[in-house]
C-alpha cells in the first residue's frame, strides 16, 4: 500500500509535540491568510489537507469564516482531538489521505506543510484537482523542499521524530508536477513579518537560519483550476 492512505496514530512520535506544533505554527497560519487572494469565504468550501489537529480551520473560521470545511488527515488521533475541539463550527474531519468521493466539492483548499511528506504526489495533485470546483484555487505551502539549505538535517529530524518518511523535492519539481495536473501555478515567498520566536528545539539551532527560513526558505504555491474544469 503507498504510505499515502496508511493511517498513523499521530504524525509525531511524541504527540504533546503535536500541541507545540499548532502553537508555533498559529502565527504562520494567519499570515498565510493575509496572502490568500479569495477574501470573502461566507459562501465557500474549504480542504484543510493535512490538518493534523484540526487548528488551522479554527483559525480561519474565525477572522473569514466560512460555509463549511473539511479537515482531512492520515493521524487518527490528532483527527479524533481535532473533532473535539471544533465546537459548532460547521466542519468535518476524516481519517485519510486520498480525498475519495470527494468531486468538484471544494472552492478552496490548503496544505500547510504536508506535500513534502506525500509519496505520491502526482495523485495528490490529481485528487486535489479532481476535488475542487471549476475555478478552485489550492495553496499549498512549504519550506520543506530541497532548495532549502536546512533541508539535509531537517530530513534526518522528520525521519526520527514522525511516523512519516519525508521526499526529497524542488521548488521546481512541485511546479512541474502540479502544471503536469492541470493547475495553473503560481507562487511567492511566504515572507513572515512577524518577529519569529527562538526556540532551542533542534530545528533551528541557528536562529539566524529560523529567520531566513519565514521569509524567504518557505513558498506558497498558488494552484488555479481552470474556471471551465479542464487542464490549463
Ligand atoms: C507538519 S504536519 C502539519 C500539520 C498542519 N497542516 C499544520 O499546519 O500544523 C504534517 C501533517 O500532514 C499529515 N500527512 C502526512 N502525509 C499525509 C498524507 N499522505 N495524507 C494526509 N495527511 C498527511 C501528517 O499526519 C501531519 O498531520
Amino acid at each position: 500500500m503507498s504510505q499515502d492512505n496508511k493511517t498513523i496514530a499521530t504524525w509525531y512520535v511524541d504527540p504533546d509535540a503535536e500541541d507545540r506544533m499548532a502553537d508555533g505554527h498559529a502565527p504562520i497560519w494567519r499570515h498565510l491568510f493575509e496572502l490568500i487572494v479569495e477574501r470573502d469565504l461566507s459562501q465557500k468550501s474549504v480542504l484543510d489537507f493535512g490538518c493534523n489537529q484540526g487548528g488551522l480551520l479554527r483559525h480561519l473560521y474565525a477572522v473569514r469564516p466560512f460555509r463549511k470545511a473539511l479537515g482531512i488527515d492520515i493521524a487518527e488521533q490528532s483527527i479524533a482531538k481535532a473533532e473535539a475541539f471544533k465546537g459548532n463550527m460547521p466542519v468535518q474531519h476524516a481519517v485519510g489521505g486520498r480525498l475519495e468521493g470527494w468531486v468538484e466539492a471544494f472552492d478552496l483548499a490548503i496544505s500547510h506543510e504536508v506535500i513534502y511528506l506525500i509519496e505520491d504526489i502526482d495523485a495528490h495533485a490529481a485528487n486535489i484537482f479532481k476535488a475542487l470546483k471549476p475555478g478552485g484555487v489550492y495553496y499549498a505551502v512549504t519550506g520543506c523542499h530541497t532548495d532549502n539549505p536546512l533541508w539535509p538535517k531537517w530530513r534526518d529530524l522528520v525521519a526520527k521524530r514522525t511516523n512519516t518518511v519525508v521526499r526529497d523535492r524542488s521548488i521546481t519539481d512541485y511546479a512541474k508536477t502540479f502544471t503536469k495536473a492541470g493547475f495553473a501555478v503560481s507562487g511567492r515567498k511566504l515572507e513572515y513579518d512577524g518577529f519569529v520566536p527562538f526556540f532551542e528545539d533542534g530545528w533551528t539551532p541557528d536562529f539566524a537560519d529560523a529567520l531566513d527560513y519565514y521569509t524567504q526558505t518557505k513558498i506558497v504555491f498558488r494552484l488555479v483550476k481552470n474556471p471551465n474544469g479542464a487542464a490549463s
